[in-house]
């Protein structure tokens, strides 16, 4: 079996899905449950007996310990983290804890785990860190597009703590040779999206008839990638992907904020008007991001030459499904929407003018 950390968050579940809908192959899925994770996304998946659900914190020496030895996977996928840079910036200190102090400990429980194995079974298994693209920092509009050689330059404490664990995973395989393996994505989007990053809580906005929030001017740019196919790309990166190699995942898509959101308000004119008006009418501008970064662009050619990998949506279908499926899946959307939810949106959006 694989072992997956963050199943129940967005890109861990659609992984999770996409996994179990396409191998036999039994998953480990090991999850805290913070408020990001929800195991209403895995509901399908109650009576299937490939998928098992641990809820365990990564930061949990002994309990990773204990689901290595007892389910002996041949790879782990860690997905888990914090993930939202706005929370980040109102609390770093979880960000510290799971991203940089939860993917050691996991790598310690690992490494051990790893060292212990019989040599065939050591040979073949498998690290493989899921990292993003904010690692590398803000480019300005005309500076070339993010590639596996560009240094390093975090601006927010989600991206330092993101890049501290992209350092460790490399340090595992460069001293004590662990097989590692570490994909680098741009601005995921789809079903199951926690509603506070841009695209679900721009569709949970304009359906509930409240402000669109867009920060500073709405030029800055971000690589868009539907969540199916940085799935794929995870999976060609685990069977074929170079030991210690990094891969720049992403969709040549990049686009301004604001152009997100008149499409998605074009989208939902369509597919639910309005009494009256657009749902463009309902765009606000409010105070910027602190250190907001400016541009991410990924060059994906490496992944595309040596595994042969792309992506199978453009940026036009995808939002178009993901738009459907918010439409259709509204009560996944209230049940996520809680009163921790709620708490959040208050803090985020209470002091931005
Ligand atoms: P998410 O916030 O939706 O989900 C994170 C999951 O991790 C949740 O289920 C949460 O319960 C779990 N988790 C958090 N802390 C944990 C801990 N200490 N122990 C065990 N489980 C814990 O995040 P996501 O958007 O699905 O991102 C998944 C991974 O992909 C992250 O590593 C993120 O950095 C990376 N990534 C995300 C994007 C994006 O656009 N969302 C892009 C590139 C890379
Ligand atoms: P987000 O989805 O938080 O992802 P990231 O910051 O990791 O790229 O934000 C995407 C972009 O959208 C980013 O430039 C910030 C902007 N944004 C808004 O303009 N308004 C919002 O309410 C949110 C959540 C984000």
């Amino acid at each position: 079996m694989i072992l997956v950390t963050g199943g129940a968050g967005f890109i861990g579940a659609n992984f999770v899905l996409d996994w179990l809908a396409g191998s036999a192959e039994p998953i480990l899925n090991v999850d805290k449950l913070t408020y990001a994770g929800n195991l209403g996304t895995l509901k399908s998946l109650k009576d299937d007996a490939r998928h098992v659900f641990v809820r365990a914190d990564i930061c949990d020496r002994a309990a990773m310990d204990a689901l290595l030895a007892q389910h002996k996977p041949r790879a782990v996928l860690h997905f888990a983290a914090e993930s939202h840079v706005d929370r980040s910036i109102h609390g770093p200190a979880d960000f510290v804890q799971t991203n940089v102090v939860g993917t050691f400990t996991l790598l310690e429980a690992t490494r051990m785990y790893w060292s212990a194995l019989p040599e065939a079974e050591k040979q073949a298994f498998r690290f493989l860190h899921v990292s993003t693209d904010e690692v590398f920092g803000s480019l300005s509009a005309t500076d070339p597009q993010f590639s596996e050689t560009t240094p390093y330059a975090p601006n927010s404490p989600y991206s330092a703590t993101k890049a501290g664990s992209d350092h460790l995973v490399r340090a595992y395989h460069h001293t004590y040779g662990l097989p590692v393996l570490t994909t680098n994505c741009s601005n995921n989007y789809g079903p199951y999206q926690f509603p506070e990053k841009l695209i679900p809580l721009m569709i949970a906005n304009a359906l509930a008839g409240k402000p669109l929030p867009v920060y500073g001017d709405g030029q800055n740019v971000r690589d868009w990638l539907y969540v199916g196919d940085h799935c794929s790309a995870i999976r060609e990166v685990l069977a074929r992907g170079a030991l210690g190699e990094t891969y720049n995942v992403g969709g040549w898509n990049e686009k301004k904020n604001l152009e997100v959101v008149h499409t998605l308000c074009d989208l939902l004119d369509r597919a639910k008007p309005k009494s009256s008006g657009s749902y463009r009418d309902q765009i606000t501008y409010v105070t910027d991001r602190p250190g907001h970064d400016r541009r991410y662009a990924i060059d994906a050619r490496k992944l595309e030459r040596e595994l042969g990998w792309k992506p199978a949506e453009t940026f036009e279908t995808g939002l178009a499904k993901t738009v459907q499926w918010y439409l259709d899946n509204q009560a996944w959307a209230d049940e996520v929407a809680s009163g921790e939810y709620r708490k959040w949106v208050e803090t985020n959006y209470a002091q931005r003018a």
